[in-house]
């Protein structure tokens, strides 16, 4: 039987298949988020151990009323990661499935599941616009990231966040400059103010300023402007960055503690912190590097690794988010929730209309519809 198309009805399913990337502790669902779906009139099936990593096990999805079984064969399927080869090879034509695809770098992925007749939504193609908030699974991870980094900062650090005044003496407090300020960086600011450090934001886009001030941050301004398309940064030409580079390499050198989150949509990492400015640091400091999957702010990075150069810790975590998969998954599965629940036609089937402006972007595969 063909289990692709959900007539009327038909309850169409929903799979939430077990991640199998090193590391990856997240789930796409949560119970919870399962429970609304069912209340939307899906079914929901729960491949076994899915959420083992997140610590939620089978039972508890099905005290929310899923089935443990085949989760692969379902009408969408929902993912954190991209599929890998043999993941792929799972999935039927016409059927959805919704993941963090990397649709400007997993090319040969993407490419496989075009291949394959799959209909595939990457879910950080989902355009940045207010409907589609609770659907931004970019950053609600990225909210996760920005947190975590600080935190381990703070213990890589051998010297305190917070001001302390006490009976052996006063301690300052840290110095933390965050550079990067979208949604991690902002995050990382906030956390980092919440420990008692005296934190400074830096951002090429300008209209961060406010932002960052918002937070009880200062703004560092360095006089560059490189406002992209979509709220995103463009990349600096070669005379800025040399610039900026030169810039950052003075201010570093007074900070405890900096976090890079610089990302440009795409492309690799702009380069933000020399070798020379880690050289300038007081040994102890502690650099976190968010980018170092596309080779990080940091010239001295070792992406995943934790390196001690010129007396300053440079920490670069891959997927911090998976190191806190309870409440990053519970974020994840709001925002697929909502995804799916916008997939759904009045009758309950899933329909994606594709005037819808969050479904036409996010869709990264389809087959075009024939005359
Ligand atoms: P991102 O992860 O692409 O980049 C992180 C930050 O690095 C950005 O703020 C970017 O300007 C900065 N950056 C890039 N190159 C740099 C350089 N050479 N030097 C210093 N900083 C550099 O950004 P993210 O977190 O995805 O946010 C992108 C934008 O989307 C932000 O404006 C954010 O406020 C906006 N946004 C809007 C939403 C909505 O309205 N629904 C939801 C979430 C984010």
């Amino acid at each position: 039987m063909d289990t692709t198309q959900s007539s009327p009805q038909a309850r169409p399913t929903v799979g939430v298949v077990r991640e199998t990337n090193d590391g990856e502790r997240r789930v796409a669902l949560v119970p919870k988020s399962v429970a609304a779906l069912i209340g939307k009139g899906m079914d929901v099936v729960v491949e076994s151990g899915a959420g083992l990593g997140a610590l939620i096990p089978d039972d508890l999805y099905k005290e929310a009323g899923a089935t443990i079984g085949d989760a692969w064969s379902a009408d969408v399927v929902l993912k954190v990661a991209a599929p890998n080869a043999e993941e792929t090879a799972r999935l039927r034509a016409g059927q959805k499935l919704i993941g963090f695809l990397a649709p400007r770098t997993n090319e040969s992925g993407i490419a496989a599941l075009a291949d394959a007749g799959v209909e595939a939504y990457a879910v950080e193609a989902i355009p940045r616009i207010s409907r589609a908030q609770v659907m931004d699974a970019l950053s609600s991870q990225a909210n996760v990231a920005g947190y975590k980094a600080v935190i381990v900062a703070a213990s890589e650090s051998t010297r305190y966040f917070p001001m302390l005044t006490t009976a052996a003496g006063t301690v300052k407090p840290a110095t933390v400059l965050v550079l990067g300020v979208g949604v991690a960086g902002l995050q990382a600011l906030a956390t980092a103010k919440r420990l008692g450090g005296r934190v400074t934001g830096y951002d090429v886009r300008p209209e961060v300023a406010d932002q960052v001030r918002s937070v009880g941050a200062q703004w560092l301004d360095l006089g560059i402007d490189a406002a992209g398309e979509g709220g995103y940064a463009r990349q600096l030409t070669e005379a800025e960055q040399a610039q900026q580079q030169q810039a950052l390499e003075d201010a570093i050198k007074g900070f405890d503690v900096v976090i890079t989150t610089a990302l440009v949509p795409g492309r690799p990492a702009p380069r933000l912190v020399t070798a020379a400015a880690v050289e300038g640091m007081k040994p102890g400091s502690v650099i976190v590097d968010l980018a170092g999957e596309t080779g990080g702010n940091c010239e001295i990075t070792e992406p995943g690794q934790t390196v001690v150069k010129h007396g300053v810790t440079i920490c670069s975590p891959l997927n911090l988010p998976a190191t806190m998969p309870e409440h990053s998954s519970e974020l994840y599965a709001k925002n697929l929730y909502a995804l799916v629940e916008l997939m759904l036609d009045e009758n309950g089937a899933v329909a994606p209309d594709f005037d819808d402006e969050v479904l036409a972007a996010a869709c990264v595969t389809r087959k075009e519809a024939t005359a």
